[in-house]
C-alpha cells in the first residue's frame, strides 16, 4: 500500500504540475494568435503593437521589463511541463516493464505517445521560431524592430510556412488533447461540464491552429504583403 499510494500520489502531482504548466501555454498561445492578428491592420498596427509589448506597465514597469517577467513565466512553465512529462514518461514505462500493461488500453496509450512526440516537435517549433522570428539568426532578411517585415519576408518562403503550418497543426492536436485532460486532471469535471469539455478543447485548439494557420496562408497568396 505504501509504495503505490506513494507513486498514485506523485503521476497525480506530476499530472497537476502538467495541467498548471500548460494552462499558462494556453493563455499565452490564445494571447499571442489575437495580437498577431493585428498584422492584418497594416505594418504600422503591428510594429507598435510589438513595440507596445516593450512598453507595457509604464510607468510601474521600465521599457521591456513587462516582456522579461512574461518570458521567466514561459521559462519555468517549460521546464515544469517538460521536466513532469519525462517523469511521468518514466513512471509509466517502469510500470509496464513490472508487467501492468493492462492497465493501459491501446487508445489511451497511442494519445499519450502521441503527446509526448507532439511534444518534442512543438519544442523543436518553438526554438526555430525564436531563432527566425525573434533572434532572426535563420532569418534570410532580419530586420530588428520591423517585426511587420520579418514576418512577411519570412512567410514568402513557402517551405518555411510549410513548416509553421505542419507545427500549428500538431499545436491544434496537442492543445485539444491537453485542454481536455487538464480539466480531468483537476477534476473539472461533473456530468454538466463533461458536455463541454470536448467541444471547449476542441474550440480552444480551432481558434489557436486556424488563427495562425491564417498568417501564412496570407502572405503566400499575397493579402497581407
Ligand atoms: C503562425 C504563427 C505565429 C506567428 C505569425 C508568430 C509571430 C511571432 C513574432 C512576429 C514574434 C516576434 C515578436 C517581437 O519580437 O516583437 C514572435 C515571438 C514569439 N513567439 Fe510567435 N508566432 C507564431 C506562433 C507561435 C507559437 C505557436 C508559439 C508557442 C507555442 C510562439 C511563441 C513565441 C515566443 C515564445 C516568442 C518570443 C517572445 C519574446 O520573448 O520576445 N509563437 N512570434
Amino acid at each position: 500500500m505504501g509504495r503505490s499510494a506513494a507513486l498514485f500520489r506523485t503521476s497525480i502531482g506530476l499530472k497537476i504540475t502538467m495541467a498548471l504548466s500548460g494552462i499558462v501555454f494556453v493563455g499565452f498561445v490564445i494571447g499571442h494568435m489575437f495580437g498577431n492578428l493585428k498584422v492584418y491592420q497594416g505594418a504600422e498596427v503591428f510594429n507598435h503593437y510589438a513595440e507596445g509589448l516593450r512598453e507595457f506597465g509604464d510607468p510601474f514597469l521600465q521599457y521591456g521589463q513587462f516582456l522579461w517577467i512574461a518570458r521567466a513565466v514561459l521559462i519555468v512553465a517549460l521546464v515544469a511541463h517538460v521536466w513532469s512529462a519525462a517523469r511521468l514518461t518514466r513512471q509509466s514505462r517502469a510500470a509496464r516493464d513490472e508487467g501492468y500493461r493492462k492497465l493501459d488500453s491501446l487508445e489511451f496509450s497511442r494519445t499519450s505517445r502521441s503527446m509526448r512526440w507532439g511534444g518534442v516537435a512543438l519544442f523543436a517549433f518553438v526554438v526555430y521560431h525564436l531563432l527566425h522570428l525573434t533572434f532572426g539568426s535563420v532569418h534570410p532578411d532580419f530586420i530588428a524592430g520591423d517585426a511587420y517585415h520579418n514576418l512577411v519576408a519570412g512567410f514568402q518562403s513557402a517551405p518555411v510556412s510549410g513548416v509553421y503550418a505542419v507545427a500549428m497543426i500538431a499545436l491544434g492536436l496537442h492543445l485539444y488533447h491537453g485542454v481536455w485532460s487538464a480539466f480531468q486532471t483537476l477534476g473539472i469535471n461533473g456530468p454538466r461540464i463533461n458536455r463541454w469539455r470536448r467541444p471547449l478543447a476542441l474550440v480552444i485548439a480551432l481558434i489557436v491552429a486556424v488563427g495562425n494557420l491564417s498568417f501564412p496562408v496570407a502572405v503566400l497568396t499575397g493579402l497581407v504583403a
